[in-house]
């Protein structure tokens, strides 16, 4: 019979004694594994008596538990030395430049998009959406375009194939201008709004100069004795702050648009220099061409109306902008097509540094 309190003497006395993880491996096999001895003695227990498995078979399973314990805590003891020493060699340099990673960059649409919001916020204007799958309800009728209006044939509106839940016909929005409509419902026909909707707009158009989808900023202000000269107001604080300069030609003309009346379209003075269209100049419009920047007006009565407002009581104006025009304006950009190319020479080149707060000084080519 062998002698179990010494075999168990034994093995937990080597255990201890190890010195590495491999000892340890090593005596784990030696005791537990396959062909161990604590094993072998497992593999007896089936041929004993009940009484023999009472007394012998208990003791066997003592022994076996308390060697596997004792090689676990050795593990976890020699483990724990290994991290102190390996913590105690290692000495991190901290004078070592970090590898550099590729940085991505703000596309100029984006950031003047953020230099418009800021602008705007500073005078007072919340920022509102609205979805890009629009109904043909908000796109057209409720903006003075009913059905069959020849307006509508002016955008080259993309339709969707189904109708919404109430039967109307779906678009992608062909400019921002629903979202006026969106923003005067929600506010329940009796308040002031002051809002812009920055966002993306869809039309069936492509060249040097249109894109099947570019970006807009609406502007709608509603109050009691909101007038013309607010609007021109606006408009010229808007230029100044964004093209940063003083001296901003700002010429209005009377025109057409179905959602306002009466309407005005925004012209801009520049002249060219070093090949480059420069927004702005000295007060006599000699020397300077013209450039149309914006749409805008009174809103319509009707549009009033479909936004819940009484026109009796309620007036206001409205501009629509489009943004990819003015980051071409302001940072000297020639090829629409390109803004939507996702070409990452081009980003980097005319990008921003992702890290720099949008600020109105932000210059061009930051990570070129
Ligand atoms: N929605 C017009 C367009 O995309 C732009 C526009 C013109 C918006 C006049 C307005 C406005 O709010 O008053 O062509």
């Amino acid at each position: 019979m062998i002698d179990l309190d010494a075999l168990g003497t034994q093995a937990l006395g080597k255990i201890a004694a190890a010195t590495d993880l491999d000892a340890l491996e090593a005596l784990r096999v030696e005791f537990l594994g396959k062909q161990g001895s604590i094993s072998g003695l497992m593999k007896t227990l089936g041929a004993m008596s009940p009484e023999e498995r009472q007394t012998q078979g208990v003791a066997i399973q003592a022994l076996r538990s308390s060697v596997t314990d004792a090689l676990a805590e050795g593990k976890a003891k020699l483990e724990a030395a290994a991290l102190e020493r390996k913590l105690a060699a290692e000495t991190i340099d901290l004078s070592l430049p970090a590898p550099e990673a590729p940085l991505g960059s703000v596309h100029p649409v984006s950031q003047v998009m953020d230099e418009l919001a800021e602008i705007f916020a500073d005078l007072g204007f919340a920022v509102a959406s609205g979805p890009e799958i629009e109904d043909d309800w908000h796109n057209f009728t409720a903006l003075n375009m009913p059905e069959s209006h020849p307006a509508r044939a002016m955008h080259d509106t993309f339709y969707l194939p189904d109708l919404t839940a109430e039967g109307r016909e779906m678009v992608l929005r062909t400019h921002t201008s629903p979202v006026q409509i969106r923003a005067m419902l929600a506010a329940g026909g009796n308040q002031p709004l002051r809002i812009i909707a920055p966002g993306r707009v869809y039309r069936s158009d492509s060249d040097a100069t249109h894109t099947p989808m570019f970006h807009q900023i609406e502007g709608l202000v509603i109050g009691k004795d909101i007038h013309l000269g607010h609007l021109k107001w606006t408009l010229e604080t808007l230029l100044k702050a964004f093209f940063e300069r003083e001296d901003i030609l700002l010429r209005l003309r009377p025109s057409y648009f179905p959602f306002t009346e009466p309407s005005v379209e925004v012209d801009t003075g520049y002249s060219w220099q070093d090949g480059r269209r420069v927004v702005g100049g000295s007060g006599d419009a000699e020397g300077h061409s013209w450039m149309e920047l914006l749409g805008s007006g009174m809103v319509n009565a009707h549009v009033l109306r479909a936004g819940g407002y009484d026109p009796a009581e309620w007036q206001g104006f409205a501009f629509g902008v489009g943004v990819d025009r003015l980051a071409m304006l302001k940072y000297g950009m020639n090829d629409l097509r390109a803004f939507f190319d996702g070409d990452a020479r081009w980003l980097s080149h005319y990008g921003f540094s992702a890290l720099d707060v949008p600020t109105l000084s932000g210059g061009v080519g930051v990570n070129a």
